[in-house]
C-alpha cells in the first residue's frame, strides 16, 4: 500500500499538490518532506497576492506547504465569516500552478478539537489600528497561526505586507513562544489601478470597485508629501483624509501615520513609519498601507 508519506518528495512542479485534511495525515507527509520547509497560511479564495507568497516560498524552500482554513476565531461579525468567499477547487489549482507540494485544508474540528480552550494573546503591537477596530481579531489570528506553526514546524512562513500589523503580531508571537519559524514579509500585490488585491474585493459593487482605488491614491499622496520633505505626521494624515474625502462611497475608519516597528502614532516622522488606513465601501471593509523611509 502506498501511504501518503511515501509519495514525497515531489519534484514535478505545476501539478496537483497533495491535499490533507487531518493533523495525522499532515504529520505523516511532513516526516518525509525535504527541508527547508516554507509555509504559506491562507484563508483561501486565492489571488495573485497569495500566489506571490507561494512563489517566494517555492524559491526558498525544498517543500512548500499552503494552508487553507477560514478561521472562525478571527472574525468579529458572524456575517463576515459566513459570507467569506470559498472555492477550494480553484484554490487547489492555483496552489498546483505555483508549485505548492502540500495543501492542508482541515475542517474546523481538526484545528480546534473538542475541548479546545486556549487563546494566544499578543500585547501592545496588537492593540492599535486593526486591533482597536476589530476587537479579538488578533487573538484569533495569533491563536490559529500558533497552531499552524506548531503543526507544520516550517523554517519560514510567508505573510503579505498587505496586512502589515498582522506581520508584526505574528512575528512577536512566534518569537515570544519560540516556535522556531521565521516570519517573512512579502510586498503588496495590486491591481493595475492600485487597488490592493483582497479576497473581500469580490463583494464590491461596480461603483464601489471603481471608487476603491482612492485608498491607494490617498496613501500615495501622503507618501508624495513625505517625499517632498513634510515630516509633520498630522499633515500627512490630513493629506490622506483630504484625498479620501473626495470619494463619497468611502467611509473612513482610521488613517494612521505610525512608527513602523511599534505602530505608535507619530508626531514627527523621524524614523521608519507606516501610513495605513481602513475604510468601508458599503458593507465591505478594506485596508491598505504604505511604508515611509
Ligand atoms: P488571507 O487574508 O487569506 O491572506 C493570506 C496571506 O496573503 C496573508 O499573509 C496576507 O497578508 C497575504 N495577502 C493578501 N492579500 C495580499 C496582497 N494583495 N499582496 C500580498 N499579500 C497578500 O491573512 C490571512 O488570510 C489570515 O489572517 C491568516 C494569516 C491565514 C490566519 O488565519
Amino acid at each position: 500500500m502506498t501511504t501518503a508519506a511515501t509519495r514525497l518528495p515531489r519534484v514535478d512542479r505545476g501539478s496537483s499538490p497533495q491535499v490533507v485534511r487531518t493533523r495525522a495525515e499532515l504529520r505523516a507527509l511532513l516526516a518525509a518532506a525535504p527541508r527547508p520547509l516554507g509555509l504559506v497560511p491562507t484563508m483561501g479564495w486565492l489571488h495573485a497576492g497569495h500566489a506571490s507568497l507561494i512563489r517566494r516560498a517555492r524559491d526558498e524552500s525544498a517543500t512548500v506547504v499552503v494552508t487553507i482554513f477560514v478561521n472562525p476565531r478571527q472574525f468579529g461579525e458572524a456575517a463576515d465569516y459566513t459570507r467569506y468567499p470559498r472555492n477550494e477547487a480553484r484554490d487547489l489549482e492555483m496552489c498546483g500552478a505555483e508549485g505548492a507540494d502540500i495543501v492542508f485544508a482541515p475542517p474546523a474540528e481538526e484545528v480546534y478539537p473538542p475541548g479546545y480552550d486556549t487563546t494566544v494573546h499578543v500585547g501592545a503591537i496588537a492593540e492599535p489600528l486593526e486591533g482597536a477596530a476589530r476587537p479579538g481579531h488578533f487573538d484569533g489570528v495569533a491563536t490559529v497561526v500558533a497552531i499552524l506553526f506548531s503543526l507544520v514546524r516550517a523554517e519560514r512562513a510567508y505573510f503579505g505586507q498587505k496586512d502589515a500589523q498582522q506581520v508584526l503580531v505574528v512575528r512577536r508571537m512566534a518569537t515570544d513562544l519560540a516556535l522556531g519559524t521565521e516570519v517573512a514579509a512579502c510586498p503588496i500585490v495590486r491591481e493595475p489601478d492600485g487597488l490592493a488585491l483582497s479576497s473581500r474585493n469580490v463583494h464590491l459593487s461596480a461603483a464601489e470597485r471603481a471608487a476603491a482605488p482612492v485608498l491607494h491614491r490617498a496613501l500615495a499622496a501622503g507618501a508624495a508629501l513625505h517625499g517632498a520633505g513634510e515630516r509633520d505626521a498630522t499633515a500627512l494624515r490630513d493629506e490622506i483624509r483630504r484625498v479620501l474625502a473626495a470619494e463619497p462611497l468611502a467611509r473612513v475608519e482610521y488613517v494612521s501615520c505610525a512608527d513602523a516597528a511599534t505602530l505608535e502614532e507619530l508626531r514627527t516622522v523621524d524614523r521608519p513609519a507606516l501610513l495605513s488606513l481602513a475604510a468601508r465601501f458599503g458593507a465591505t471593509r478594506l485596508i491598505d498601507n504604505q511604508p515611509l523611509g
